[in-house]
């Protein structure tokens, strides 16, 4: 290694500029872009935290100005130089940089692939791992970020301990047409997760209160916006604990989440130019209605829909044009959800189930309910779905041993975040998203 003349002033992240003004300090980071006039250069630099022009002159910084000129595009580089309040630069600030030393420089014959314009989303997501270096897509991260951050407080605060369901498990969760299968030690099956409930409903009678935030995966063959193959729930989960409980609970985590996306993520909000105004307003209660009123409304509205219909996107779609704000929708037919659904007991063809559909075309947001908590009940409804009564013993222990009525829910971690960011596809909002077809890079 050369010996490199240490730089002395203190580094800063670029978002904290603004606090430095006056002082000179050290930005360690990239370079995004690189104005050249004449004697004087401007380039603007990112280091994750967001981005900064910066201006050398020829004239007074020679030996800076000759590094920095032609520069190519996401060299790493780092800058000495004084911050200043500039009312034309993006983000109201500048550094005026008086030393930069490259730390690499992107060969001219091999250039960053992704340039600033317009590229197609295939082209962007063969480059995922350059394409999150972009602005746009590291404000996306960051949110999710807060979101998953501001989600787990809540819950905390509402005393919820956060534990962990295991990914290798024995069987289904969510119905058997989506399980990914693995070749487990000694030619054991074993399956991803679909979902932790079943281990939560266990911590649940362990712990009281309890939520996981992890990920949870779906052989979906489906090739919507709305679908990834590997996706991120929150899953809170609380014995003596019924439907009402948990939509309340569900609401009330929607909200802390938005408002705390609202408020601490504002930068991020307005570098994706997310129009904040009906986020903003997003507070409980939100409009209920049940599966049979969702069902009026849509042939009111003139879609074929009739009672036992599962919805696809297009009737969420159509639900929440109604309300603009997240709808929560209860008491689907039994025939329609998972075999763990407890049934209303008067009714035992309507479940004790409920989604929230988010507004703006982002779909089924949180999907739960009430568990059946009865053995004999329990027993027959995983014969009729026709699910391998041993591998459940211990499910069912569950019940054979102080079983308590209880509930929880899933928050689709990915769609919640792409409401809030507004973005078209929920691709966007996972840092390496994995669909139909792309397990790569
Ligand atoms: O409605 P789901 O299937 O419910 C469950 O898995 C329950 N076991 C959760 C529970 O009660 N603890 O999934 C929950 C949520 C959905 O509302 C949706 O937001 C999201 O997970 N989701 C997906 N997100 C992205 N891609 C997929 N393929 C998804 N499938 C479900
Ligand atoms: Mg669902």
């Amino acid at each position: 290694m050369s010996q490199q003349a240490q730089p002395t002033a203190p580094a800063i992240a670029i978002e904290r500029a603004c606090e430095h003004a006056g002082r000179i300090v050290t930005i360690r980071g990239w370079l995004y872009n690189l104005r050249e006039s004449g004697k004087l250069l401007f380039p603007i630099l990112r280091d994750g935290t967001g981005v900064i022009q910066g201006v050398v002159s020829l004239k007074e910084y020679p030996e800076a100005f000759d590094a920095l000129k032609g520069l190519t595009q996401e060299s790493s580089v780092v800058v000495t130089g004084k911050i200043q309040a500039e009312p034309r630069a993006p983000g109201g600030y500048e550094i005026q940089i008086n030393a930069a030393e490259i730390i690499q420089r992107v060969p001219e014959s091999d250039p960053y692939p992704i340039q600033l314009k317009e590229h197609g989303v295939d082209f962007l997501l063969d480059r995922r791992h350059l394409w999150i270096r972009t602005p746009r897509q590291a404000a996306i991260l960051r949110i999710r970020a807060e979101a998953v951050r501001a989600g787990g407080d809540f819950l905390d605060r509402l005393g919820y301990t956060r534990t962990d369901a295991p990914i290798f498990t024995p069987a289904a969760c969510e119905g058997t047409t989506t399980l990914f299968e693995v070749n487990y030690i000694d030619d054991q099956k074993a399956y991803l997760t679909q979902s932790g409930q079943l281990y939560l409903e266990a911590l649940a009678a362990a712990l009281g209160k309890v939520y996981t935030c992890g990920p949870a995966f779906r052989a979906e063959k489906s090739k919507t916006r709305r679908h990834l193959t590997e996706f991120w729930m929150l899953e809170p989960e609380a014995s003596y604990a019924h439907l009402e409980d948990m939509m309340q609970l569900g609401e009330g985590l929607v909200c802390a989440i938005v408002q705390s996306v609202v408020k601490n993520r504002a930068r991020e909000l307005a570098t994706l130019e997310r129009d904040t105004s009906k986020l903003a307003q997003i507070a409980p209660p939100f409009p209920r209605i049940s599966y049979e009123e969702a069902i009026q409304l849509l042939q009111k509205a003139g879609n074929p829909a009739k009672w036992g219909d599962d919805f696809g996107g297009d009737e969420e779609t159509i639900l929440s044009k109604q309300f603009e704000r997240p709808v929560i929708i209860h008491h689907y037919p039994t025939a329609l959800k998972a075999f763990y659904m407890a049934t209303e007991p008067a009714h035992p063809e309507l479940s004790l189930s409920f989604d929230i559909i988010a507004p703006e075309g982002c779909g089924e947001i949180i999907g739960g309910g009430e568990r059946e908590s009865n053995y004999e009940t329990l027993l027959q409804s995983l014969r009729r779905h026709k699910l391998p009564e041993e591998s459940f013993q211990w499910y069912l222990d569950l019940r054979r041993y102080g079983s308590v009525p209880h509930s929880g829910f899933g928050l689709g971690l990915e769609r919640t975040v792409a409401w809030i960011c507004g973005t078209e596809h929920i691709r966007e909002v996972i840092p390496f998203p994995r669909m139909l077809y792309r397990v790569y890079p």
